[in-house]
């Protein structure tokens, strides 16, 4: 872009008002000599959600602690809003960082708790009080003030925590797991408040950098302006949520992002009479359209894994032209009201389709079944750098 060299920052009381995270081949080596963090380079734009995703002791809280400033930087560097911070304690970094277990002070009211960190600030006590009743009608938890934590559901607990964050007006918000201690519909109920935080606060023309660390996919999906997905402390793809699950860049990605999970088995790439076939281990074959097998046909007599999400497989009434059939023998059928998962057999691979209600044939254990594969939708993963060789 043009002014994509163009320093431009507004100043807004002493403070820059430019948030954007850089982080250059950061690592993390702990004292015990472990190393968690393996080289990281991301850029997070000014005002963008970004989401940290992967599985449990992937280094994301490590990665977010490091751009807090609460755990020590290794190697690299790390910039916020073009400062390098490496080396600046937590509370000079103008970031505000909401926790999994809430990390409420225990003996305050819900006013004291949001109060605190601007009272230590000095702030003058008539501009806290601005800030604290502001930040509670944002989050509805105006009737609350007087509580302390242990008189409020973990929901309301949750929302002072973020109430917190949002009084100090920080230039980068950072969330870790902070719905995770909450039940299934209490989180989704949070997960858009904050996205829909977000969207205010950027409206009301305030800096909402938020980096966003969750284990969970549907998480990730629906609030990431953009994903980083990591795994093994090294980041396996970042992109927006649509295109990490249509074009996913590697077997881990594929296999991450999606639920149910997309279906990824062992296979081989052949070619007879001119056209490019996925063999299965059981010896069925599947034909790849013309498209497909253009970009895979350097592969052609080596092993791939072989990639189809579940709704791309059907049944004889979802089957569109173009779609190969192959006999499989199902195992479960799980009834969602709208759709049924069918976890089905062939040969030794388990396979899932997705199917919707109204086009159901009624499948049942231990039946023989035809299941149709969308094959133009379908990925191949190198079996060794388990790289995308599809897109
Ligand atoms: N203080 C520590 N000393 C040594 N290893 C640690 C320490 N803290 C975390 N780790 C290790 O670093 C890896 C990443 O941890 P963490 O960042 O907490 O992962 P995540 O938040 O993705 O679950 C894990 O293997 C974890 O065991
Ligand atoms: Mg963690």
């Amino acid at each position: 872009m043009l002014y994509n060299n163009l320093r431009f920052s507004k100043k807004q009381g002493g403070r820059i008002n430019m948030a954007e995270v850089v982080l250059k081949k950061v690592e993390k080596q702990y004292p015990n000599g472990f190393k968690a963090v393996h080289g990281i380079d991301l850029n997070i734009k000014d005002g963008e959600f970004m989401v940290f995703v992967g599985p449990s002791g992937c280094a994301k809280s490590t990665t977010l602690r490091m751009v807090a400033g609460l755990e020590e930087i290794t190697g690299g560097e790390i910039y916020i809003g073009e400062k390098l911070v490496n080396d600046l304690p937590p509370k000079d970094r103008g970031i505000a960082m909401v926790f999994q277990n809430y990390a409420l002070y225990p003996h305050m009211t819900v006013y004291d708790n949001m109060a605190f960190g601007l009272k230590m600030a000095k702030v003058p006590k008539n501009e806290i009080d601005k800030r604290v009743k502001e930040a509670a009608e944002k989050l509805e938890i105006t009737d609350l003030l007087d509580r302390k934590p242990k008189e409020m559901s973990g929901g309301q607990r949750q929302r002072v925590a973020v109430g917190r964050a949002i009084v100090r007006k920080p230039e980068v918000f950072l969330f870790d797991e902070p719905l995770s201690n909450l039940d299934a519909k209490l989180r989704v109920s949070m997960r858009v408040r904050i996205t829909q935080l977000h969207k205010q606060l950027k409206e009301e023309g305030q800096n909402a950098t938020m980096i966003y660390v969750t284990h969970d996919q549907v998480e990730a999906m629906t609030m990431g302006d953009r994903i980083c997905v990591l795994n093994y402390g090294k980041i396996m793809q970042v992109d927006t949520p649509l295109n990490l699950y249509n074009t996913p860049a590697n077997k881990f990605v594929a296999g991450f992002i999606g639920s149910p999970a997309m279906n990824i088995v062992k296979a081989s790439l052949i070619s007879k009479e001119n056209k490019l076939f996925v063999k299965l281990t059981n010896g069925d074959e599947l034909e790849l359209p013309k498209e497909k097998a253009e970009k895979v046909k350097g592969h052609v007599g080596k092993d791939v894994w072989f990639g189809i999400r579940p709704e791309n497989v059907g049944n004889k009434n979802t089957a569109k032209p173009g779609d190969s059939s192959l006999v499989g023998k199902v195992n479960i059928v799980e009834q969602m009201g709208n759709e049924e998962f069918i976890y089905f057999f062939i040969g030794d691979a388990q396979y899932t389709a997705r199917i919707p209600a109204e086009k159901s044939t009624g499948a049942n254990f231990n039946q023989q079944e035809n299941f149709y594969f969308e094959m133009d939708k379908c990925h191949l993963f190198d079996i060794e750098t388990e790289k995308n060789i599809t897109i």
